[in-house]
């Protein structure tokens, strides 16, 4: 079954990038510069349903495009990079406060809704964080106060200001088990157990997300809920899932999608839209997901559209991000937001992964910060749900 699933869906890939060849190329013409003052707001338009929120990048926040166009679309804010561990606690016992006061200081200016992004991560942590001074493996203890340490800090710095942390990120693996990262080798799986309780008493007002990606596939929602319900039946306070949103143009089916959402708003949680973007670029392999540490070699074919996205698969796109917004639509009483990972094309992190080099098509603005197609479609969805 689930052979046939990953063939249909490399037989869709296939079909869609067949199509753009045989196609006639014909590129929409984006660059009209539409001023932001003529465009309606997203966030506004959505604002009855849930947050429209970014990922933002805090040294683009000097450039008054990308922060007037932050200020336009979204209410609210996540950190993209500055509240990760190797960034901000990059050395023991030193903190690099700056950066994330800074990302603080626009969204509180702004009056944004403020998530904290990421507490614990097997990923962007440095090494010094899992070894002694010799190099050798810290135990359970040691590991335990550090984790400790870093979540008391950062949440206790940003204490009644940040609404939402990220607190664990990533800890189901793509086999569906709890992940072999240094925190559960070291800790074991009640890892996940102590980062909440840390963060809740640091903060005992701040929501608290359980995050990862990949969650409309069955296997990996059907994990996120046994780890849920066993978090809860110990009484450990979990307010969010983050489906992280890291979609293709054929991952996820929509079913998949709805399933996830109902299943994770029957465990009584609220669920987010943590990083969504859709990746239109053909995926170099059979598994859809988003982890950071895959990695493959360019290839032309692979990069189809360098000098541009024709029309047909603008349209292909603004479909895409209709059909999600649907199903977001459909359970909004459950979902608090849809966060977009990042603001234009240019910037996202899809041009550097799993392929460092391509031209991809994400979001929802293009790289002179005009609206694509997917833009005016949600606009149009927004007015006719309202
Ligand atoms: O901008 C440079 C570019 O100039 C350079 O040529 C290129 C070479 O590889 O690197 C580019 O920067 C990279 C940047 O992503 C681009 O967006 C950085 O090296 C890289 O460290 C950075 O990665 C970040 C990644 O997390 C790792 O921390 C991404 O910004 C960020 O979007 C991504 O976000 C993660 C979430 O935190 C967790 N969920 C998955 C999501 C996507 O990986």
């Amino acid at each position: 079954m689930k052979f046939n699933i990953l063939s249909f869906r490399l037989f869709l890939n296939t079909t869609l990038f067949t199509c753009f060849f045989l196609s006639s190329c014909k590129f929409s013409k984006q660059n009209t510069d539409v001023g932001l003052d003529t465009i309606p707001s997203l966030s506004k338009l959505y604002e009855n349903d849930f947050y429209i929120g970014t990922a933002v990048s805090t040294s683009k926040l000097a450039d008054s495009t990308y922060s007037a166009t932050i200020v336009k679309h979204f209410n609210s804010v996540t950190a993209e990079n500055v509240m990760k561990w190797e960034k901000i606690h990059p050395q023991p016992g030193v903190y690099n406060f700056a950066a994330a006061d800074s990302f603080m200081a626009f969204a509180e200016k702004n009056n944004m809704h403020i998530v904290g992004h990421v507490l614990v991560w097997h990923s962007q942590t440095p090494d010094w964080v899992f070894q002694d001074a010799k190099g050798k493996l810290v135990n359970r203890d040691t590991l335990l106060n550090r984790m400790h340490d870093h979540i008391n800090t950062i949440v206790g710095r940003y204490k009644g200001r940040v609404h939402c942390w990220d607190v664990v990120n990533e800890a189901i693996g793509d086999d569906s088990e709890m992940r072999k990262s240094q925190w559960y080798n070291i800790i074991g799986d009640d890892y996940v157990q102590k980062a909440f309780e840390y963060a809740h008493n640091a903060d005992s007002s701040a929501m608290l997300i359980y995050n990862d990606y990949s969650l409309p596939t069955a296997s990996k929602r059907n994990a996120v809920v046994q780890l849920i319900k066993k978090l809860q039946s110990k009484g450990i306070k979990v307010d969010r899932v983050g489906m992280q949103g890291h979609y293709h143009l054929d991952y996820p089916f929509l079913y998949e999608l709805d399933s996830s959402i109902a299943a994770f708003a029957n465990l009584g949680v609220k669920v987010s839209i943590t990083e969504l973007d859709i990746n239109i670029l053909p995926f170099p392999s059979e598994k859809f997901d988003a982890d950071i540490g895959m990695k493959f070699e360019m290839n032309d074919s692979l990069n189809p559209y360098v000098n541009g996205l024709p029309d047909s698969m603008q349209v292909v796109l603004a479909n895409r991000y209709a059909d999600f917004f649907n199903i977001f639509l459909k359970y909004k009483e459950n979902i608090d937001r849809v966060t977009l990972w990042g603001i234009n094309d240019g910037q996202s992190w899809l041009n550097y992964w799993p392929i460092p080099g391509r031209t991809n098509y994400p979001l929802l603005f293009d790289r002179e910060y005009q609206p694509k197609q997917a833009f005016w479609k949600l606009v149009e969805l927004a007015k006719e749900n309202n």
